[in-house]
């Protein structure tokens, strides 16, 4: 017998407006890439309002923006010029008020993406503090004296140290591009600036804020050496890196943001921040601080069912503590696309399908990144197009995001319908097959991954036991289970990260399967390899 699908069930009703956030689907939007209107090659807003139908269609709740501001264009829009202004390349005020306003009616809510940790190089506070070390934005950012050597040992996470020198020989720190100058969040000038940057864009309409590096704002007082390196094959920063990260105080900085978001309905601040261990991660989360932290423990793990297993039962523990919904990461704009990591081509493709089927089951608030539902693979960028300065700080060494960065292919004519026609070059070259991926074609295919992100987030919606259920995760050799308990029903998931077929045991409904492949019979299902499924109990 073939596998028993569920008809996809009709719209659901609108998400309760109470802590919405709790499980919802985020859906981020990498801006420069997503839909150019006025043929510059580059995205803007009035091509992402023009797709806002698209996401409805597809089934998310919300959507995070990547940084819309005036750039210095050192670091993908993360080096901010005007917290409180649009990037021309993307448009004016006006465009994201009506974005916000088209979303607001469609039922989507928009998030932005807020960067705190460090200005552009060219914002008016780091060109005062160059011109005149006396002037009160000089205390804004970390100065030291001109001297032989830096002032510690400290590295740029994109290489290199984390100082270098003003035109004066003053040395300034950037935990990234030197570009990036990081802020001094203990001179209270710099809260109070942001205290007025958040209420400018939720007085306009947003429902809240992504914040980047949210663990790193406040920095050892003393400025001490770190004890030792990172190492990229941790989960994230340890106590390797104590003096730069993870400070007592920058928890201080989330309740004052809290109490900002609280004065405002029904909005939100989900928290990047990468350290190694889960449970530090959840204290960003506390009833007073930010609503989410990122857990990235599936998107640092190789296709492996207990690397996935403890991923999600440390996560599902370490925010119990704390109140706080896990929000689900597998792929973002940091990060080599998920079929790609997972093998490439078929294998990678299937496996990609199936994890996803993984995450849209647990309970909280997935994030997707654009360009996952229609399962694109890291593209091939020319290292003479590159622009990351991962890559570029390297020496090359690294490959860089640019791959994860391309633009997103929305029908099968020569410019995949990013731009409109006659459109000037795209900013980031698109790979010359990339048409067979696009929005156009999958929707027409019964098969295709676009579809199977559209089943699953309308199951999702339909059932609470996804998303919002009880998870007991459980694996048997490859096999990775989770049972999501709700309050009348349940369905579980299960993932094949072997080899060999596994015959599962369960007399229910097959509500969606990662494959075609996937059978139900005589009360089992025969899940291939690299497949998931998602079973309702009878
Ligand atoms: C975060 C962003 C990344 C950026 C970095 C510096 O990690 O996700 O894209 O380069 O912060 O702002």
């Amino acid at each position: 017998m073939a596998t028993r699908l569920a008809a996809l069930p009709s719209p659901a009703a609108p998400a309760p407006t109470q802590e919405w956030w709790r499980s919802a689907v985020v859906y981020q939007v990498y801006l420069r890439s997503f839909a150019d209107s006025d043929g510059d090659g580059i995205g803007d807003l009035a091509g992402l309002r023009s797709r806002l139908p698209y996401l409805v269609w597809l089934g998310v709740d919300a959507l995070w923006i990547n940084p819309h501001y005036p750039s210095g264009g050192a670091d993908g829009g993360y080096d901010i010029v005007d917290y409180r202004a649009v990037d021309p390349d993307y448009g004016d005020l006006a465009d994201l008020e009506a974005l916000i306003a088209d979303a607001r009616a469609l039922g989507l809510k928009v998030i932005l993406d807020v960067v705190p940790n460090h200005t552009s190089d060219q914002h008016a506070w780091f060109r005062a503090a160059l011109a005149d070390p006396d002037a009160p934005e000089a205390s804004r950012y970390h100065f030291a004296p001109a001297s032989e050597q830096p002032p510690n040992n400290w590295q740029s996470l994109f290489g290199g140290p984390a100082w270098s020198r003003t035109p004066d020989g003053r040395w300034y720190l950037h935990l990234f591009a030197p570009e990036q100058p990081d802020l001094n969040w203990r001179d209270p000038a710099v809260g109070e600036d942001f205290d007025a940057t958040l209420r400018f864009w939720l007085d306009r309409g947003v429902s809240g804020f992504r914040v980047d590096v949210a663990y790193g704002l406040v920095k050892d007082a003393g400025l001490r050496d770190n004890p030792g390196t990172y190492s990229p094959t941790l989960f994230g920063h340890g106590p390797e890196q104590a003096m730069t990260w993870n400070q007592p105080e920058v928890h201080d900085v989330w309740r004052r943001w809290r109490s900002i978001c609280d004065e405002y309905p029904d909005t939100m601040l989900v928290g990047e921040v990468c350290l190694a261990d889960l449970e530090q991660v959840a204290l960003y989360s506390r009833p007073d601080e930010l609503h989410q932290s990122f857990s990235f423990r599936l998107i640092k793990s190789g296709w492996d069912a207990a690397a996935f297993a403890d991923g999600v039962q440390t996560a599902l523990d370490a925010f119990a503590t704390v109140g706080a919904p896990v929000s689900w990461v597998l792929g973002n704009h940091d990060k080599d696309r998920q079929v790609s990591r997972f093998g490439g081509g078929a294998l990678g493709t299937a496996r990609a399908r199936a994890a996803a089927l993984l995450m849209l089951s647990l309970p909280g608030s997935p994030y997707l990144y654009a360009g996952d539902e229609l399962a694109l693979p890291q593209a091939v960028v020319p290292d003479e197009s590159k622009l990351d300065p991962i890559f570029h700080r390297s020496g090359g060494a690294r490959a860089g995001r640019d791959g994860c960065r391309v633009p997103m292919p929305w029908n099968d004519s020569a410019g995949v319908g990013f731009s409109p026609d006659g459109a000037a070059d795209p900013w980031l070259p698109i790979p010359a097959d990339w048409a067979q991926h696009a929005v156009s074609r999958q929707t027409r295919d019964g098969g295709s991954t676009l579809t199977l992100y559209r089943r699953a987030l309308a199951l999702r919606a339909a059932h609470p036991a996804l998303g919002s259920g009880t998870a007991t995760v459980s694996t048997s050799g490859d096999v990775l289970t989770v049972r999501c308990a709700g309050d009348d029903e349940t369905v579980t998931c299960v993932l094949n990260m072997g080899t060999d077929t596994a015959l599962v045991p369960h007399a229910g409904t097959v509500l969606l399967a990662s494959s075609t492949h996937v059978r139900s019979a005589h009360g089992t299902v025969a899940l291939p390899a690299d497949t998931a499924v998602w079973l309702l109990e009878d």
